[in-house]
């Protein structure tokens, strides 16, 4: 009787470690989910349907959307949206650089990704530099 309750105890203390180390690897996970990509489904088909409209009208003058696939946008492999998102505030449109408001930038950026045949998700993507920054840009095949 004695023993076989010990057994019980033991067959507990088991469990109770092995859940444990179960939850402490579940923790993991979500860090490594945590860290993201541009694969991992960051915006939606409806941002990159207004992010082209804005790129139809305020940067194909001087970009033809196939700029930003393949070899030129290639340079930002392994960058953050982030970066960007900066790039653009900073940079673009060339002839009035800044004049779109974030939001309109991030609809643009997930043109960009649709372009990158990206897949699309159901929470577009974000108008926030700090969230952004979390965003690897991963376009390889
Ligand atoms: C008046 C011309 C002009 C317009 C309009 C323009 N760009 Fe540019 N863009 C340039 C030039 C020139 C460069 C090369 C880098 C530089 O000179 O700063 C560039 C570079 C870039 C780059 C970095 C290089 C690359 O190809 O990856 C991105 C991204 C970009 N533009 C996006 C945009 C977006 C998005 C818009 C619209 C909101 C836009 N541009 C509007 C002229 C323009």
């Amino acid at each position: 009787m004695r023993q076989r309750r010990f057994g019980i105890l033991m067959t507990t203390a088991v469990g109770l470690w092995l859940a444990a180390v179960t939850t402490t690897l579940d923790g993991f996970g979500q860090a490594a989910a945590a860290a993201k990509t541009t694969k991992g489904r960051v915006y939606t088909a409806a941002q990159a349907t207004r992010g082209e409209a804005l790129y139809m009208s305020l940067c194909v003058s001087c970009h033809p959307p196939a700029t930003y696939t393949g070899a030129v946008f290639l340079t930002w492999q392994g960058r953050s949206l982030g970066e960007l998102l900066d790039f653009l505030q900073e940079k673009m449109p060339k002839n009035d650089p800044g004049s779109l408001t974030a939001k309109e930038y991030a609809d643009v950026m997930a043109y960009l990704l649709k372009l990158n045949k990206m897949p699309t998700g159901r929470v577009d993507l974000p108008a926030d530099g700090k969230l952004l920054r979390a965003i690897t840009i991963d376009i390889l095949p």
